[in-house]
Formats: C-alpha cells, sequence, structure tokens
C-alpha cells in the first residue's frame, strides 16, 4: 500500500509550475468538448426552489452580527442556496453563453456539487411516492431546484450542506495539478455558506467526518449508479444551526438512514481525451477527517468597520472576479485595514465555522496602497505563525510594525510590480493590482500528522480569498483569485528554500480596480 503522506506531498512536488515547465497537462483543448458544467440526476423528482432573496434590508457592515434565525422552509432554503451556490448571472459574446455563480471558481468549470439534507422541512421531501418527509437532495443551480436522490427511512430532524467535487471538470483544462484547484474551490463554497448563513441567522457547524463516511452519507459510493460516468469525491458535510449555542450532533446522518434512492447522474464529457491517474492517487491519499478540535481564540483579532453602504445579498450577487485592473488606483488605507483584518480570526463569519487554529499566511506585494511604501509585507494569522516565518525567512527581513493594531509587518521595502507578475505566471493582474498576496502555508507539519490536512490548507486559503473577494467587492473593488503560480519560484523570493517543505505556497490573490470588458453581455440569472 502506498503511504499516504508520501503520495501526498509527492503530488504536491510533481504538481508544481516551474519558471521553465508547466505541471502535466493537456497538450490542446477543444473548447466546444468541456464537461457540462451542471450535473443532473436523470429520473429524480425535481422541487423547484422559490427564488427570492431574503435579508436584502441587511447592511453589509451588519452582516456579521447576531439576528433571528430564519425558520427552515423551502424559501428560507432557496435564499440561502440563492446567495452561497447559485447562479447570479449568464455572461454572452458572440455565440458563446456561460454562467456565473456565487462563487468564484477556477477557471470557472466548477467542480464542486451541492447537496442538500433535512428532515422535519415542510413541503421538502413528502411526496407521492410514499417517502417521508426529508431527504437528500441534489442542488440544480442551472434552474435553482433540488433532485431528490434519496427519501424514506428516518432523515433526522435539522438541514445539512453536502460537497463533492468532481476533479475531472477542473482536469479537463488543467491536467494534474487540478486536484488542488478543486480544494481551493470548496474553501471558496464554505466561505460563501458562511456568509450567506450568517444573513439568515444560521450558524454552520463542520461534521468530523473523513471524505469516504461523506461519500457514504451523499450516496457517491453507491457504484453502480455511477457507472460511465464521472465520479464524485466526497468533501465535506456541514450543519445549519438556528440556534449558536446548540452542540452539534456527531454524526445524525449515520447511514442506513434513506430506504428509497433516485436518479441516475448524468455524463458530463462523453469524450475525456486525457486520463491524470495521479488525481485518484491524490484524492484516495488525503480521504482522512477534519483537525479534531476547535482551537481557534476567534475573538482575539482587532476589529475593522466596514463603510460599504452597500446590501450584503448586493454584494454577493454582485461579486465578479476581475479579469483586467488599471494599474494605478491607489487603494484607500481604510479599505485595505478592513480587508486585512477580515482575514484575521473573528474577522468574518467565515472564521465560525473555520475555528481550527490559523495555519495558512498571507504575505504580500503591495503595490499601491495609500500610506504604505510599496514592497513585501507579512499579515501573520497567529503568533505561532508569526514566530514560524520569522525564523524561516532570511535575516534581511526587517518585520517592521506596520499598522498600530494589525499584525502587518514590512520585510522589504521594494517595488515589486514585475516580481509580482512573474511569480504569478506572468498574469497581469499581479502587477496591474494594488496589492497581490501570496498564501503561505505551514505545510509538512500538518500534512505528518493527517495527510488529509493537505485538503484543508488549500480549503484555508480559499476561505481567505473569499473574504477578499466580498470584502473588496463591498469596498468598490475586486479580488480575483490566482491558482497559476511557480510554487518554488516565489519560495526563492521569500527566502524559505527551494526544498524545504516546511512552509509552501498554496494560493495567490490579486485586488484592484477592474476594467471591465464591455464587449461582454450580462444578462439575468434566472429569468
Ligand atoms: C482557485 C481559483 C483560481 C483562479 N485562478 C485564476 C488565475 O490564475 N487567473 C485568473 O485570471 N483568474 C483566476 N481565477 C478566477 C476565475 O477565472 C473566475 O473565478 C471564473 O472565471 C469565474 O468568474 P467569476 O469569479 O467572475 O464568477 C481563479 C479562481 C479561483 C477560485
Amino acid at each position: 500500500m502506498t503511504d499516504p503522506i508520501a503520495s501526498t506531498l509527492a503530488y504536491h512536488v510533481r504538481t508544481k509550475h516551474h519558471l521553465d515547465r508547466y505541471a502535466a497537462g493537456p497538450g490542446s483543448l477543444d473548447w466546444d468538448a468541456q464537461p457540462d458544467a451542471f450535473r443532473h440526476w436523470q429520473g429524480a423528482q425535481v422541487t423547484p426552489l422559490p427564488r427570492t432573496v431574503m435579508a436584502t434590508d441587511i447592511a453589509w457592515p451588519q452582516l456579521d452580527q447576531p439576528r433571528p434565525p430564519q425558520d427552515f422552509t423551502p424559501a428560507s432554503l432557496g435564499s440561502l442556496l440563492r446567495l452561497c451556490a447559485g447562479i447570479t448571472a449568464w455572461k454572452q459574446y458572440g455565440g458563446s453563453r456561460w454562467s456565473l455563480r456565487a462563487h468564484p471558481s477556477s477557471g470557472n468549470l466548477h467542480p464542486t456539487e451541492t447537496w442538500l439534507i433535512c428532515g422535519g422541512v415542510p413541503g421538502l421531501g413528502g411526496g407521492k411516492d410514499g417517502g417521508q418527509d426529508g431527504g437528500l437532495f441534489h442542488y440544480q443551480p442551472r434552474d435553482h431546484s433540488l433532485e431528490r436522490r434519496a427519501w424514506g427511512g428516518s432523515t433526522p430532524a435539522g438541514v445539512w450542506l453536502g460537497y463533492s467535487s468532481i476533479a475531472w471538470r477542473e482536469a479537463w483544462k488543467y491536467g494534474e495539478r487540478a486536484f488542488r484547484y478543486c480544494q481551493l474551490d470548496m474553501g471558496h463554497v464554505l466561505a460563501a455558506l458562511a456568509y450567506a448563513a450568517a444573513l439568515h441567522g444560521w450558524q454552520p457547524r463542520l461534521l468530523r467526518l473523513d471524505s469516504d463516511q461523506v461519500a457514504a452519507r451523499l450516496g457517491l459510493d453507491r457504484s453502480a449508479d455511477f457507472v460511465g460516468v464521472e465520479a464524485e469525491e466526497g468533501e465535506v458535510i456541514v450543519s445549519l444551526h438556528a440556534d449558536a449555542a446548540e452542540v452539534a450532533p456527531l454524526d445524525p446522518l449515520a447511514p442506513p438512514v434513506w430506504t428509497n434512492w433516485a436518479g441516475k447522474p448524468s455524463l458530463l464529457d462523453p469524450k475525456p481525451m486525457y486520463q491524470w491517474p495521479v488525481i485518484e492517487e491524490i484524492a484516495a491519499a488525503t480521504r482522512g477527517g477534519l483537525p479534531s478540535s476547535p482551537t481557534q481564540q476567534i475573538n482575539e483579532s482587532p476589529r475593522v468597520a466596514s463603510a460599504s453602504t452597500l446590501a450584503a445579498t448586493q454584494v454577493i450577487l454582485q461579486r465578479r472576479s476581475a479579469q483586467a485592473f488599471d494599474g494605478v488606483s491607489v487603494m484607500p488605507n481604510a479599505v485595505f485595514r478592513r480587508l486585512l483584518a477580515s482575514l484575521l480570526p473573528g474577522g468574518s463569519p467565515v472564521w465560525r465555522l473555520w475555528p481550527h487554529a490559523a495555519r495558512v499566511h498571507p504575505v504580500l506585494l503591495v503595490h499601491r496602497v495609500e500610506g504604505l511604501n510599496p514592497g513585501l509585507y507579512a499579515l501573520p494569522r497567529s503568533e505561532a505563525g508569526a514566530a514560524g516565518l520569522k525564523q524561516a525567512m532570511p535575516q534581511m527581513f526587517t518585520w517592521t510594525p506596520a499598522d498600530p493594531e494589525l499584525p502587518l509587518y514590512l520585510l522589504l521595502a521594494a517595488k515589486a510590480e514585475r516580481t509580482a507578475r512573474t511569480l504569478s505566471c506572468h498574469q497581469d493582474i499581479a502587477s496591474h493590482s494594488a496589492a497581490t498576496f501570496m498564501f503561505i502555508a505551514e505545510f509538512a507539519a500538518p500534512i505528518q500528522d493527517n495527510p488529509a490536512a493537505w485538503r484543508h490548507l488549500h480549503w484555508e486559503a480559499g476561505m481567505l480569498g473569499h473574504c477578499l473577494t466580498l470584502e473588496a467587492e463591498a469596498a468598490g473593488w475586486r479580488g480575483t483569485g490566482i491558482g497559476c503560480f511557480f510554487d518554488d519560484a516565489v519560495h526563492e523570493v521569500l527566502g524559505l528554500g527551494e526544498n524545504n517543505t516546511r512552509y509552501q505556497v498554496v494560493y495567490h490573490f490579486a485586488l484592484g480596480i477592474p476594467v471591465e470588458d464591455v464587449r461582454l453581455t450580462t444578462l439575468p440569472a434566472y429569468d
């Protein structure tokens, strides 16, 4: 049997992009053969969800305040799903038309599938087939509906969201590196859920299940159903609580919960041209569970108020990634500080969903931020992170405090636009931004403890990216995730050593004022 720790570390190494060589990917792409972005469960009963978004009167700065929970109903769950997983717009250019969703996705390929499990919610699950109230549903973002996958038996009262990844959607375009992108996307998705749940007064909590257990609870292990179609990888299940103090039962969904199953998953790509067996290997190596206990002190970080006047639902629904930045705008210091504060424990609802020790730390190249010299900065998100990075980085980095309250340090004053661009696979968004982030993970130690930490580090980075996405949007700025970067070149610039896996870069993110592509037409999400 292959050692999962060795497999995980080996996958990470072989999927690095290098200045002179990219990770293995398809030699050519047929854009017309892109895998279907929407999986349907053929033959499953379809329940359209109400499309009205609730909580439209809550201003962005008030999003994280406690509020009375909505009742669990098709209307409130429909509202939640629109805000965390739904389509937010269609774009059109010439003969092409594509949808955008509430969360960004690498290459807009959307590998993450959303599942809803509920019991005791009137109007969901009862039916002519004699099913009991409740069941397991696949969320269909295309028309904002639920496809009923399982029912009968005894669904416990409550609401859960389950997530799976269809790696082929990403591997089709990105080859071996694709599994990284699935996990970064998963982080964005979890953060999107945390924001949307807060608006409805609900607390999301992660069930401490491993990927096989998640797969069993979502029916992804029913292998006969998946013959000839793309597999789905179990990621995580989140329970929603109306009462913040409620303790989540450990595993209320242990199978067999349901007696009846329906539907066959649709085929997404009839003619897959490439095979990337290493993706099966990394999936298998990282199927362990979540960290065992929450350790984050979530209230200790300084708070910085947002001055946004937008409604929170508007921020979420109008969120987009910038495709280009103007390269001149200077970010006001107050906006920058709010963005940074949202990344710290307690700084956004995301960190209540992910109350684990902060292990991913932003190191950033500041190009144009009011009151800050251009240069290399660090924002360690824990004391251990600060001490570890200081020790691992070169002595010439000054670690000069750069903010009266936030743990922001200037490491090196320098104009670094060209460096940012080069490190981010020569993409202009990294140099035309106001600042470009490199998310540095405490890497080897957590993976030695539990190889599943490799997924969780990417989730944490994706969550950080999502905080920036929404905070930037709220302030009239915009962000773009950058999954393409030259890993070891980043380590070299940061002085972390090329062969030292104590720290590794896992994600980049750029912020700036977007330049809109006026050739694109925007169409409404569902009308
Ligand atoms: C994990 C991840 C990696 C990404 N990498 C890049 C990138 O390297 N370059 C880029 O221009 N955009 C990148 N993006 C942005 C996506 O292209 C964008 O989210 C997608 O096209 C959907 O558009 P939207 O975010 O406006 O909905 C990335 C997004 C994510 C979530």
